[in-house]
C-alpha cells in the first residue's frame, strides 16, 4: 500500500459495513502511518486495476506490532484473500522484530469475531480495559 492507493482506500471503507473511516483515516494522516511503517500494509486491485477489493493494515511502536483495516469487498471474500494479507503483515511484523500483535473490532461485528478467533487470534482479554483520550476536538479522531 501506498499513499497513492489512499482514494480507493477511502473509497473501500465507506462502503464496507464494520467498518468506520475517521479523521485519522485522511490523505496526510494516512501517508505518515505508511511512512512511519514502510512495508507493512497491503491492498489488492482485480485485473483491471480499478478500484481495491482488499486490504490490510499493520504498524508498529518498536514494541508491539498493530493490524487494522483488515476489509475484503463482498465479491471477493471465501476467496483466501484475508487470510493472504494478515500473513504478509504478520510475517513483515515478525522480521521487524515485533513477536504481538494487537487488533480491535467493534463490539458488535460478531462476524469478524467469528474470523478472527478461526484465524487463531484470541479474544476474551479481559484482564485488559482500554483507555483513549482524544486530544483535538473532533468526535471522529
Ligand atoms: C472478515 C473479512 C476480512 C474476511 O475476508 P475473506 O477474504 O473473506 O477471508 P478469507 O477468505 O481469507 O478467509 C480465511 C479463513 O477465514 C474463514 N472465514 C472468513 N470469514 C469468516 C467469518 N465471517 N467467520 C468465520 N470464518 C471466516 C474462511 O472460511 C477461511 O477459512 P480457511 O482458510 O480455514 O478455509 C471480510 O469478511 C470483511 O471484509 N468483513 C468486513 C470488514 C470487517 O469486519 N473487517 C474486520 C474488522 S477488524
Amino acid at each position: 500500500m501506498t499513499p497513492d492507493d489512499h482514494a480507493d482506500f477511502a473509497a473501500m471503507m465507506r462502503r464496507t459495513p464494520g467498518v468506520v473511516l475517521r479523521t485519522a483515516d485522511g490523505a496526510e494522516a494516512t501517508r505518515r502511518y505508511l511512512e512511519r511503517n514502510p512495508g507493512l500494509s497491503f491492498v489488492a486491485r482485480p485485473p483491471d486495476g480499478q478500484g481495491i477489493v482488499a486490504c490490510a493494515m499493520a504498524g508498529h511502536d518498536g514494541r508491539r506490532g498493530y493490524l487494522q483495516h483488515v476489509m475484503v469487498d463482498p465479491d471477493y471474500r471465501h476467496l483466501g484473500l484475508a487470510r493472504t494479507m494478515v500473513d504478509r503483515c504478520l510475517t513483515a511484523l515478525l522480521e521487524a522484530g515485533i513477536e504481538k500483535v494487537h487488533l480491535d473490532t467493534l463490539a458488535d461485528n460478531i462476524e469478524a469475531h467469528r474470523f478472527w478467533r478461526h484465524l487463531g487470534w484470541a479474544d476474551r482479554r479481559d484482564e485488559i480495559v482500554k483507555f483513549s483520550r482524544v486530544l483535538v476536538e473532533d468526535t471522529n479522531a
